[in-house]
């Protein structure tokens, strides 16, 4: 249940840097609520597509906070070391792979660089608690995960985060995962490309 990948839904991060960032730029902390990130390439991809979108200086006022229920207690302390084995990273473009890792040949490792490494915090976190991490998120992404919900609590997780997020704040979620007719109303779809959605109540 915990597979992912780094540049998994490349599509909806792309969106995410075309049509989010633009919005963001004069926050001088911008945050975002990475929900159900398993053990962390979904949310250090973010981070670097943000940091390609945004440039330095705009990137360091991003706060990731990344959560997952992680019942075997592991996915924390892999996302602080940023360390992940080749073949996890190996299929990024070489320019990336380049600029945001550092590789340990001997160990057949690749660290993360500081700069994405620092924005990317994580703690444990079960959705369906319904009780947020916090309030006047700028961004949520959750992806793959709402579909492992009951259609009730997928609605429940789902007004959740629009009461989590700030005026105007975005959710983002898997190309697969149609908004519940339930909770449409709370959001508008700001593309027709991929399933990227504005607060608007
Ligand atoms: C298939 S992975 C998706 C990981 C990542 N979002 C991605 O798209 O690559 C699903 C994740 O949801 C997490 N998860 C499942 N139930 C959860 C809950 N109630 N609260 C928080 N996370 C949960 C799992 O631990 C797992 O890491």
């Amino acid at each position: 249940m915990a597979f992912t990948f780094f540049f998994r839904d490349i599509s909806i991060l792309e969106l995410i840097a075309r049509d989010v960032v633009p919005h963001l730029v004069g926050f001088s902390k911008i945050r975002i609520w990475d929900a159900g990130c398993a053990m962390g390439p979904e949310p250090f991809s973010l981070a670097i597509v943000l940091s390609e979108a945004m440039g330095q200086f705009m990137f360091r006022n991003i706060r990731i906070d990344a959560t997952d229920i992680d019942e075997q207690d592991q996915f924390g302390k892999v996302i602080l070391g940023g360390v992940y084995k080749d073949e996890l990273v190996k299929r990024l473009p070489p320019a990336i792979l380049k600029k945001y890792f550092m590789e340990n040949a001997a160990e057949g490792t690749s660290r993360l660089v500081d700069s994405i490494q620092e924005r990317v915090t994580f703690q444990k976190h079960d959705l369906l608690s319904l009780k947020p991490i916090g309030s006047g998120y700028h961004m949520i992404i959750c992806k793959n995960v709402l579909l492992h919900f009951s259609p009730e609590s997928r609605v429940e997780v789902i007004r959740m985060f629009h009461g989590a997020l700030a005026p105007g704040g975005y959710f983002a979620t898997e190309q697969t995962q149609k908004l519940p007719e339930a909770s449409s109303g709370l959001f508008r779809q700001i593309s027709s490309e991929g399933q990227l959605f504005q607060k608007v109540l």
